[in-house]
């Protein structure tokens, strides 16, 4: 299965999803790599293991719906099946999801449906909730609402710090978005309605 990984910032869950592919965790590999930001770790780390790595300027683009046929265009080219935001912080366009529809994932720093959109964890910080943790849903046209597929719950706890909450979610999200393309990959999610059941 060919993955195309769209990232914003460091890069570190498509490190963990590239070295998931090395080791054969994931039933599948990375073919190509975007990001909206020119200088994101992100792209290094791609070009570091020679996985072509694209900066799609979206100053080079009229709106969102340009910028996304631009990235639709790329990852068609590298005939990619499905597409993971991993620290992508930018909404796509509905157009982007019809055109990969149930076939976008993106991971988000809290259990959703709670401290959806780019403060994941310091909302949930801040609304001092005792267990926050992290979600691998699939993209849909709303603001992190799309259907779930795995979650992993992390405690929070009474000295953290929204970095230091954010390094015990990264572990979890290391473990769960490999898991969430391999099982995507092996054809083991199955979609009833709003519910991911999974079977394995
Ligand atoms: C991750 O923690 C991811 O959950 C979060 O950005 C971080 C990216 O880290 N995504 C969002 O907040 C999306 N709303 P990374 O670039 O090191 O993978």
């Amino acid at each position: 299965m060919n993955i195309g990984v769209l990232a914003s910032g460091s890069g570190t869950n498509l490190q963990a999803i590239m070295e998931a592919c090395e080791k054969g965790e994931i039933a599948g590999r990375v073919a190509v790599v975007i990001s909206d930001r020119e200088e994101a770790f992100a792209l290094k780390r791609a070009a570091k293991k020679g996985i072509p790595a694209h900066f799609l300027n979206p100053k080079g683009y009229k709106d969102r719906e340009a910028y996304d046929g631009a990235a639709v265009a790329l990852l068609q080219e590298y005939r990619v099946e499905v597409v993971a935001l991993a620290g992508f912080m930018r909404l796509v366009s509905p157009y982007f999801v019809r055109m990969y529809p149930n076939k976008i994932m993106n991971i988000h720093p809290a259990l959703l449906p709670a401290f959806p959109g780019t403060h994941g964890v310091e909302d949930a910080l801040a609304y001092g909730v005792k267990v926050s943790g992290c979600t691998v849903h699939f993209v849909d046209e709303g603001l992190d609402t799309g259907p779930i597929i795995l979650q992993a719950a992390v405690e929070v706890k009474d000295d953290d710090t929204a970095e230091s909450l954010h390094q015990r979610i990264h572990k979890e999200e290391y473990r769960l978005y490999p898991r969430a393309l391999d099982l995507f990959a092996r054809g083991k999610i199955q979609l009833e309605g709003r519910r991911c059941i999974i079977h394995e």
